[in-house]
């Protein structure tokens, strides 16, 4: 691939801007500056860096963000910054969306990706991929309502039940709860359904993903082909 081709597709503007960036020479490979916007290259894994900033070429862009409060997830966001402003300009320019939302106040491990498909395959309920929420509650928890939850409760838009694959109580006000649907308020209606209040909601784990290597709040990172392959392996049912 063309080395400004390879620009274009992670998002660096249009061909004419990445063979110009190129030509500045801000751009370098394995350190080297290269001002050949025609040098051909193997995009796959290759390491690059764009005035000054390093990059990872990745077909399709699948990132981690801890989302702080704050921030809502919607591209036309009403009341608060998009989380879109929390990632740098190649990845909006590349079209990344929220896989699935969380709520302005929810805090947490959330996905972004360009590739719809993923998006269809991390969020639909048929392919089970366990979301994990630490939740703070108003009043006390106890195991009548971990029960309720695990056993299923049903929420005013949906005559059908929605259950908990896990809850556990981890606090005197405090659930760990695992969800594989993502309806919207789900967790604080479920919550609100068997008697006690959302305090507080963060989103630990979204299948074999977990912030506690970081990032930091507010920050991002790539999901690596690796973690990428666990996040679609079949969880044991
Ligand atoms: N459930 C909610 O109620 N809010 C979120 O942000 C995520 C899950």
């Amino acid at each position: 691939m063309r080395l400004d081709d390879l620009l274009f597709s992670q998002g660096f503007g249009t061909r004419r801007e990445c063979a110009g960036l190129i030509a500045a020479g801000q751009v370098r490979l394995a350190g080297e500056k290269t001002t050949d916007p025609a040098l051909d290259v193997t995009p796959e894994g290759l390491a690059f860096e764009v005035s000054g900033q390093p990059w990872t070429y990745y077909k399709t862009a699948l990132v981690l963000l801890h989302k702080p409060t704050g921030y809502e997830c919607s591209q036309k966001p009403k009341h608060w910054p998009s989380v879109m402003l929390l990632l740098p300009p190649p990845l909006r320019q590349r079209g990344v969306q929220p896989v699935g939302r969380l709520d302005q106040d929810t805090t947490g491990l959330l996905l972004l990706t360009d590739d719809g498909t993923l998006i269809h395959r991390l969020t639909s309920p048929k392919h089970h991929v366990p979301k994990v929420y630490e939740v703070s509650t108003a009043r006390p928890v106890d195991e009548a309502q971990v029960h309720r939850l695990r056993g299923g409760v049903v929420l005013d838009d949906d005559p059908q039940p929605v259950r908990a694959e896990g809850c556990e109580i981890t606090g005197a006000q405090a659930l760990r709860l695992t969800l594989v649907q993502g309806k919207y308020h789900q967790v604080k209606r479920m919550v609100a359904a068997v008697g006690n209040h959302c305090e507080g909601l963060h989103r630990s784990a979204f299948g074999a993903l977990t912030l506690t290597d970081g990032p930091a709040p507010g920050q991002w990172r790539f999901v690596t082909d690796a973690e990428r392959a666990a996040l679609m392996a079949k969880p044991p049912r």
